[in-house]
């Protein structure tokens, strides 16, 4: 069953998959090993994520391994219809289309549901969410979760603090080999990649405005300054905005910020990050994106109630002309990574699905041990994976000699 834009778009979608497949050796590596041991033979596994060409690659591991997929997209803007329907081609479940209203949304997110999954897989935990708060009746089926990102372990935390979490958690988002590229690397060249390739601008002589220094944060402020830009960091965490400074970023108020930005991109997980008193003291053109989960983070209620007039200038910018001025919004304020561009490289995605292929055999695995928790990735799969990608890079690292290892467990051993 599926429900797509045009499943005749198939054939351009598969040639999206095999491109992302051929630059994702660490994954290849375990669809080879899961077909073979077909881990999730008689398990139907419902996934939430942004259904682009990697995340393709990911469900067909999981499909090759045994499991029946059920899948739709976390983000209204975030899927390519030609994916979307290439997975449906393969015999997958697919319920998702670019630019469905929010009802649509969570009506594809019911649908999966129906397929009464044993695991799910998040991106944002809107899935597990839904199945906590209004299809209850499948707690009793559901054997754990895998969530992805940073927005969705901080609600599955306040729950697990709630006592409200009904089955264990695997939290992806928090192996090394996730945000240590992924969040950092990841973001870092995508959201770039989507604020350039929306606007046709030049980065380099402009003052960028990076709101939180997160992981995420990190890497935007890091690539916008490699690609010539004058960063400006805003933080609410005082330890964060210190290693902002330390690291060469001018730090300051959004206040300030707002009058001195050129590019404003928000990465902080909360809410109004950008709002009315900042747009009114902002320049004449500025451009204002978004890289965090929700799209909140810019209020575009405030942004409305300002504006004169709102018009599409070109393919994903909408422009606000509030009488003295204009003021550009990306990819309606939704990820600009993914409703802008493709989402994160292909290499990057690599560990990051590698770790929720290997989080959901884990699940399944230990579904008796485990209780109604997060819990970290196992470090021996964390390690696994950085090993295994060292090697598709060709590169070899040292190994301690016994004596070293000796050393450094002996406290009594000194210099
Ligand atoms: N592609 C698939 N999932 C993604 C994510 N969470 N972030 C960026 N790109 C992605």
């Amino acid at each position: 069953m599926y429900k797509v834009k045009d499943i005749n778009l198939w054939k351009e979608g598969e040639r999206k998959i095999e491109w992302a497949r051929q630059h994702m050796p660490v994954l290849n590596l375990i669809r080879e090993r899961f077909e073979k041991e077909k881990p999730f033979k008689g398990i139907t596994i419902g996934m939430a994520l942004h259904l682009e060409a990697k995340t393709a690659v990911l469900a067909e591991t999981l499909m090759l391994g045994g499991a029946k997929i059920a899948i739709t997209g976390c983000n209204p803007l975030s899927t390519q219809d030609d994916v979307a329907a290439a997975c449906a081609k393969k015999g997958m479940h697919v319920y998702a289309w670019r630019g469905e209203t929010r009802e649509e949304y969570y009506e594809n997110l019911n649908r999966v549901l129906d397929h009464e999954p044993d695991i799910i897989i998040d991106d944002g935990c809107d899935l597990i969410f839904l199945v906590h708060t209004k299809r209850t009746e499948l707690l009793d089926k559901i054997i754990g979760a895998c969530e992805e990102t940073t927005t969705g372990i901080i609600r599955l935390k306040a729950m697990e603090r709630e006592g409200a979490l009904k089955f264990p958690v695997m939290d992806v988002n928090d192996a090394y080999t996730k945000y240590l590229f992924d969040n950092r690397y990841g973001t870092g060249q995508s959201a770039m990649d989507g604020i350039i390739r929306t606007t046709n601008l030049l980065i380099a002589g402009k003052t960028v405005v990076v709101a939180g220094y997160g992981w995420c944060g990190r890497g935007v402020a890091m690539r916008a300054k490699g690609l010539g830009a004058d960063v400006i960091v805003t933080e609410v965490n005082p330890i964060r905005a210190l290693e902002a400074r330390m690291d060469g970023f001018r730090v300051m108020k959004m206040d300030k910020a707002a009058e001195e930005g050129d590019i404003f991109i928000t990465t902080t997980g909360c809410k109004d990050v950008i709002r009315k008193e900042h747009i009114l003291k902002m320049k004449d053109g500025a451009i204002l994106a978004n890289a965090g989960h929700f799209d909140n983070e810019i209020n575009k209620r405030d942004l409305e109630s300002l504006a004169k007039e709102i018009k599409e200038v070109r393919a994903n910018i909408l422009e606000y002309n509030l009488g003295d001025k204009k003021i550009y919004l990306l990819g309606k304020g939704r990820l600009v990574n993914l409703a802008c561009a493709d989402g994160h490289p292909c290499e990057v995605m690599d560990m990051s699905f590698s770790n929720q292929a290997l989080a959901a055999e884990y699940l399944l695995k230990n579904r008796d041990k485990l209780e109604n928790r997060v819990y970290r990735i196992p470090y021996e799969i964390d390690e696994g994976i950085a090993k295994l990608k060292l090697k598709s890079m060709g590169i070899e690292i040292d190994e301690l000699t016994e004596e070293q290892k000796r050393y450094l467990e002996d406290w009594r051993e000194g210099t």
